[in-house]
């Protein structure tokens, strides 16, 4: 028995919902540690919808603990109107069953207003990054500058003032240079004095509950959001995140130590999707970009923006093999390929007349490369449903086995539809 680490591999959206779900029904613990509510899935359960942006996928699950570790950047606002919701269908949220680090960052209207403002400056520029606007990147950038405001401030009325003026000085600078209006230290005070009282109650020292839970055995997962192409070190930036969203993360946003993280679990999609801005070497402008767009049905859930589709590109995923040290992945929408006359899978690029066999990290470089492909056959046959191997078209099978080849890593487990029992399971990432 082992904790998991669930991340994506590719850009985010490679359907983590579905496995998570899948494997929090297994787990103890389900534990957030990095991104915010610029993440979304829909989990469907008993034929009930959820959608879940910042609370961990367990919390609709009796007897688990679902944990925001001080890795996330938390909305307040965001939070209390997930936790209503949740409440409207039924799903009672109490600090039983959710458990907030104190030491995770504050994300404020501010750094919601700045996300916006920069973004629509850097459309007149064309250089925008295509964000959710929710505020991530502003609340990472004061946390890091050591001026954010963190989930304990909010208990410790003699020091916040003084913490409000010092995160007030940099953005009414910021604004001012921007042409927008100044923050006064009364709003702010007023907006965190506002959600203390609600807040609070769900303050934890996640890393010495971890530890406890560890020591007695409790099967813990971690659930990653966005994708490893989005990493803030490791991903195509800067059209990226601003965390981290490899799996050391999962470690340094909770505060478990690395050695008791065991299986990285990566769900990868059959083929390639992004939203937002930034380098895609196999993007399709064509129909078969759109086949898999409409058939996949790729379109963001936090933004509702259309994403861009395109071939599966194993250079990337080998990649993010190495960078998140993934044990086995998860393949996700295989069935989105039935069809097709023939599939091309990305197995290096070229780059000014040289063949190379990963991206690299200059952003220019990014911009010219173009993919190499090998070619298979397609295959007519629906997967949709599938359960077992026997239940796969041979050509199918083919196209799994190449993937594995290329990227280093075996499939764990195979989805061949939104249903949870839908899935051909090969390793039980606990087990392992
Ligand atoms: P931010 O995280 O809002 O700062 O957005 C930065 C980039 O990450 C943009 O390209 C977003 O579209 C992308 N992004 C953020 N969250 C997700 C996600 O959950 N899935 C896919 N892309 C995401």
């Amino acid at each position: 028995m082992t904790n998991v680490v669930v991340v994506g591999s590719q850009w985010g959206d490679e359907g983590k919902g579905k496995i998570v779900d899948w494997l929090s029904e297994r787990a103890d613990i389900v534990v957030r540690f990095q991104g915010g509510h610029n993440a979304g899935h829909t989990l469907v359960i008993d034929g009930v919808s959820y959608k879940l942006s910042l609370l961990p996928s367990g919390i609709v699950r009796p007897g688990k603990i679902a944990v925001i570790g001080n890795g996330v950047v938390l909305d307040p606002h965001a939070l209390l109107a997930e936790i209503e919701k949740l409440g409207a269908q039924g799903v009672k949220v109490t600090p039983e069953n959710l458990r907030v680090a104190d030491n995770a960052t504050l994300i404020l209207s501010l750094h919601r207003e700045l996300d916006g403002m920069r973004e629509d400056a850097a459309s007149n520029s064309g250089t925008k990054i295509g964000t959710t606007r929710r505020g991530i990147g502003p609340a990472y950038e004061d946390k890091v500058g050591r001026r954010a405001i963190r989930v304990m401030d909010l208990a410790d009325m003699e020091t916040l003032p003084g913490k409000v003026d010092r995160i007030l000085t940099h953005h009414n600078a910021l604004r001012r240079g921007l042409g927008e209006k100044e923050v006064s230290h009364e709003a702010i005070m007023q907006e965190l004095t506002s959600v203390a009282d609600r807040v609070l109650p769900f303050r934890e020292t996640v890393w010495e509950l971890l530890d406890k839970q560890r020591r007695k055995g409790a099967r813990i997962l971690f659930e990653g959001a966005q994708g490893s192409l989005l990493d803030i070190d490791h991903g195509t930036y800067p059209f990226v995140t601003s965390s981290n969203t490899v799996a050391g993360q999962a470690s340094a946003g909770s505060g478990m130590g690395p050695g008791a993280l065991g299986y990285i679990l990566g769900i990868t999609k059959a083929y390639t999707t992004r939203v937002g801005e930034g380098p895609f070497p196999t993007e399709l402008k064509d129909e078969i970009g759109q086949f898999l767009g409409e058939k996949g049905h790729e379109f963001g859930t936090v933004t509702g923006r259309k994403r861009r589709c395109g071939w599966f590109d194993a250079a990337l995923v080998r990649q993010s093999v190495a960078t998140n040290g993934i044990t086995g992945i998860a393949l996700t929408k295989l069935d989105v390929l039935d069809g097709l006359d023939e599939l091309k899978i990305c197995v290096g690029y070229m780059l000014d007349g040289q063949q190379i066999d990963h991206l690299p990290a200059s952003q220019g470089a990014q911009a010219r490369v173009e993919p190499v492909y090998v070619t298979l056959e397609g295959w007519k046959e629906s997967t949709v449903g599938a359960r077992s191997w026997a239940d796969l078209p041979a050509q199918a099978i083919k196209y799994v086995r190449q993937v594995e080849e290329l990227i280093g890593a075996p499939v764990a487990l195979l989805s061949t539809s939104p249903e949870r029992d839908d899935t051909i399971l090969v390793t039980d990432p606990f087990e392992d």
